[in-house]
């Protein structure tokens, strides 16, 4: 969250649109953000995810501050914004302390995740997000067990280790990052990488527990986050979205990309089964000066398997991970490139475990409707809900009733 006077500001900054949004917190529900006032514009200078021309970026940032501006006449100064460049190194590391009184504190707490938070990485890099996924008290060295526990302080230990999810970018797509706000007199409150955020609004804690993937299916990249055991424990950016699937119909149908982006959003569909009759869509070759002829079916099927090349990528990603047996809850989409027809029943047939589209808790954030159920707005809206969760380091009340035990995770004995 980006705090502004009263209120938070998000940016999203997309290889394909930008999108600002401005929310406060709720008068009527308690934690619940309202949407005030939003931008979307075209992006510019960003290629799969990553910005390469800081200046042009800057320019199309500004023209969606101005919508911003005329949508609520609030100025704002600091922003949200996010992260997806494929070259950022996604890692889980562990950090373990010797509780010297017995009983855990706060300190050794903090001592356990600075201590797995020490990546050394090269003077280029640096650390932008890390996030604790679990604390392990009296972890055996021979046998690795111990018990997972969700807030250990106050707890009585020899040892605790935390396992901390961290983002490591280059110093260079950082500081691109930081310039194109600068150039456009904004200023950066928080970096958050791009899955991180478009779960927030969709994933519930539930979820979260029984394992889950968001998948965002952008233009130019598609981002993913695992939660397994209530925590983040994988996240990866693959350089193929949208735009590619606009590409292999470009190239299928001899057409500019902007004929075929038009042939995509206008008659497209994930799944050539669902095509009731099939029809003939009239479109502009290449060079061609009469306009020639298609057969929906036959756009449907480079679509479909567009898709399912991108699916498949996701699969081995995960299957690499030994994570795709692990997912209870499944998969939850979103996006734009998932607004195509049937996308969530081809995701389901291609990885045959439960798939949906990300749907908003407006119990979190609510607002107008074209925003709140638009997948464009996923990562915008993560944003403004995104904050460092430093509810572990709050301590159990003895009066608890089940007490310790009861924050135990339910799935902690890791025999
Ligand atoms: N109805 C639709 N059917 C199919 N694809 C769609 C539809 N609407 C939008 N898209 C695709 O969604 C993509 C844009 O998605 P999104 O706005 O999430 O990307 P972005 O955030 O700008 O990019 P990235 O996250 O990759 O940096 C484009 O490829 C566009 O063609
Ligand atoms: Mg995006």
């Amino acid at each position: 969250m980006a705090a502004d006077n009263n209120f938070f500001v998000s940016l999203d900054i997309g290889s394909s649109k930008i999108v600002i949004l401005l929310a406060e917190k709720s008068k009527e529900i308690e934690g619940q953000l309202k949407i005030f006032g939003h931008g979307i514009g075209p992006s510019a200078g960003v290629k799969k995810g990553l910005i390469v021309d800081s200046e042009k970026t800057s320019q199309a940032i500004n023209a969606v501050v101005e919508k911003a501006y005329s949508s609520c006449n609030t100025k704002f100064f600091n922003v949200s914004v996010n992260i997806s460049d494929p070259h950022l190194t996604i890692i889980n590391r562990k950090g373990q302390v010797l509780i010297a009184d017995s009983v855990i504190t706060e300190k050794d707490v903090e001592l356990a995740l600075k201590s797995a938070k020490a990546v050394a990485t090269s003077t280029n890099k640096q650390v932008i997000n890390s996030v604790p996924n679990s604390f392990i008290i009296d972890k055996d060295p021979i046998t690795h067990r111990g018990v997972e526990v969700d807030k250990p302080v106050g707890l009585e230990a020899k040892t605790l280790e935390a396992n901390m999810h961290i983002v490591i970018a280059s110093n260079q797509a950082v500081g691109s990052i930081e310039k194109s706000i600068r150039k456009s007199n904004l200023g950066t409150s928080m970096i958050v990488l791009n899955s991180m955020a478009s779960s927030e609004p969709y994933l519930s804690q539930d979820e979260k527990d029984n394992g889950v993937c968001l998948v965002d299916i952008g233009s130019g990249v598609t981002n993913i986050s695992v939660f397994t055991n209530g925590g983040i424990t994988h996240s990866a950016i693959f350089k193929s979205a949208g735009d590619q699937i606009t590409e292999e119909i470009a190239y299928a149908f001899n057409t500019s990309f902007d004929e075929a982006e038009r042939l995509k959003i206008q008659y497209g569909d994930a799944q050539v089964k669902s095509l009731r009759e099939d029809q003939l869509i009239k479109f502009k070759p290449i060079g061609g000066l009469e306009e020639c002829y298609l057969s929906s079916h036959s756009l449907v099927e480079v679509i479909e398997q567009a898709y399912l090349d991108l699916f498949s990528l996701i699969k081995q990603n995960l299957k690499s991970k030994k994570l795709d047996r692990s997912l209870k809850s499944g998969y939850v989409l979103t996006g734009a490139g998932s607004k195509i027809q049937g996308c969530d029943e081809l995701f389901l047939r291609s990885f045959r475990v439960r798939s949906k589209l990300g749907q908003v808790d407006t119990g979190k954030i609510d607002g107008n409707e074209m925003i709140i159920s638009d997948p464009t707005y996923a990562c915008a809206l993560g944003l403004l809900l995104y904050e460092p969760d430093e509810s572990y380091l709050e301590e159990l009340q003895p009066d608890n009733a089940v007490g310790f035990m009861g924050k135990i995770k339910g799935s902690l004995f890791k025999f």
